[in-house]
């Protein structure tokens, strides 16, 4: 007798984080693990007491699903979720729904989606954010495709998501085929441009000015409480506090620094560039995980390759107060570009997003959630087409203030030889964009002269060639 509302497939800790916030809400949930001792293993753990049941064939998991079925997939992106679709196909019956919960390429999701269609199965992708205790408690989920297989979903959805201070639940739907992956994989490269941020201004403030960890948890502690306030910043806090067990030192000073990556980040950049759309600060925090990876070459070149000489010390609490700017500036550039890019592709691949309910979505529960994503919820919902969030208040004010600041953090470190790939970026995406006037002009000239190119100019229409190597 089909008595369960919905089924997950994968138990990792996500997977099964998901399954026991979706008991305490009141669903009957079923799962299934490709592995049988990992079925057996939560269900007499975790899952004990609880109303889950544990399958252990597919043909069991599809037989306990009231219809039409609701298959979660938590299972890793690319070859895993079309192995598991191919195990399930033949056990489903036409309007059952199946939910890619996982970090998959979007294209990927548009591909299976179009294929199940053909069986008359419906397909989600879903972006889900915020960790293993995200899962467990309440995380941001960002669900496309057909919007009627959402309705299946949504009152589930809804009971497990995050809340935001306004009790809104931190879910809404985004838009057709890989709209929901999309966004989150731009989410997920905001996440790699402020970590990377907050590395820099890290950087600087350890290494540049020699201040320790513990002083530095305080900093990002106090920042926490302002405009930065974020759950990025509340774990560096966190992270500078804590000491290694072994050593008695802070923990941070006998990590590896080098960064590893599973992928979304370099889709954000390869699909920004596909666009056409600059998100220098996001391209510059996947290149600096890149940077950091290449450790051995580092050690090498750091006994061969010279620096600034180390002068007078600049002032400490200057510094902190400009970093402080610079680290807010530049946050808002990653979330400009991030959202940019989003609008840019909601247009040219149909997917609609809208990007006020976007920024409403990422206030709690995912990586990214911050205090500043209610000002940009509010600028899109004012002006849907906002066509540079840097325009938008409270924005263009507090850039023009921190102006100064900003650039006075960067100088240091330039100064110190501390490098700031992603806070540089910021800056020079910045002034870029509040330039009416760009050296591109020279360029135009150049192409023209070695390939006829042609040349547009500013006075009249047209396409216009000079014959560069006539006397002028
Ligand atoms: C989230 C995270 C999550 C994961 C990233 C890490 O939103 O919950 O983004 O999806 O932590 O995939 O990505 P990297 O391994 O590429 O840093």
């Amino acid at each position: 007798m089909p008595s369960h509302d919905i089924a997950l497939i994968g138990l990792g800790v996500m997977g099964q984080n998901l399954v026991l916030n979706m008991d305490r809400h009141g669903f009957a949930v079923a799962v299934y693990n490709r592995t049988r001792s990992v079925t057996e293993q939560f269900m007499a753990e975790r899952a004990a007491g609880t109303a889950v049941i544990g399958c252990f064939e597919p043909a069991e998991l599809a037989a306990a699903l009231k219809p039409p079925r609701r298959i979660l997939l938590m299972v890793k992106a690319g070859g895993p979720v079309d192995a598991v679709i191919q195990q399930l196909r033949p056990h489903l019956q036409p309007g059952d729904v199946l939910i890619d919960g996982g970090n998959s390429h979007f294209a990927d999701t548009a591909r299976r989606s179009k294929d199940l269609e053909a069986d008359g199965l419906r397909y989600l992708g879903v972006g889900i954010s915020g960790g293993e205790e995200g899962a467990l408690y309440g995380p941001s989920i960002m669900p496309g495709g057909p919007p009627a297989a959402y309705e299946t979903v949504r009152p589930i959805f809804e009971a497990i998501a995050a809340r935001a201070d306004d009790g809104a639940p931190c879910v809404a739907y985004l838009g057709p085929l890989g709209a929901g992956h999309y966004v989150k994989m731009v989410h997920n490269g905001i996440e790699y441009a402020v970590m990377q941020l907050i590395a820099e201004i890290y950087d600087l403030l350890r290494r540049g000015l020699g201040t320790s960890a513990e002083a530095l948890a305080r900093t990002f502690a106090e920042w926490n409480r302002g405009e930065l306030a974020s759950y990025l910043m509340e774990i560096t806090a966190a992270v500078l506090r804590r000491q290694d067990p072994l050593t008695g030192q802070p923990i941070t000073e006998v990590i590896l620094d080098s960064a590893e990556q599973k992928g979304t980040g370099r889709w954000t950049v390869q699909e920004a560039l596909e666009m056409g759309v600059p998100i220098p600060t996001i391209s510059a925090a996947v290149e600096a995980r890149g940077l950091s990876a290449l450790k051995a070459q580092r050690l090498a070149a750091s006994r061969l390759l010279h620096g600034p000489q180390p002068g007078e010390p600049p002032a400490r609490e200057a510094v902190e107060a400009a970093a402080r700017q610079a680290l807010y500036a530049g946050t808002v550039c990653a979330y400009a570009q991030g959202m940019a890019l989003l609008q840019r592709a909601s247009g040219e691949r149909d997917f609609g997003i809208d990007l006020a309910e976007t920024a409403r979505i990422w206030r709690a529960g995912c990586i990214i959630r911050a205090a500043m994503l209610e000002d940009i919820r509010r600028a899109y919902a004012a002006e849907s087409s906002l066509s540079s969030l840097l325009t938008a208040s409270p924005f263009r004010e507090a850039l023009g203030e921190m102006n100064a600041g900003w650039r006075q953090a960067l100088e240091t470190s330039l100064r110190l030889g501390i490098p700031t790939p992603s806070g540089s970026a910021s800056l020079a995406y910045y002034d870029a964009m509040r330039s009416a006037r760009l050296p591109a002009n020279l360029t135009q000239a150049q192409r023209d002269y070695f390939g006829a190119h042609t040349y547009q100019r500013l006075d009249r229409e047209g396409a216009f060639h000079t014959d560069w190597l006539a006397e002028g």
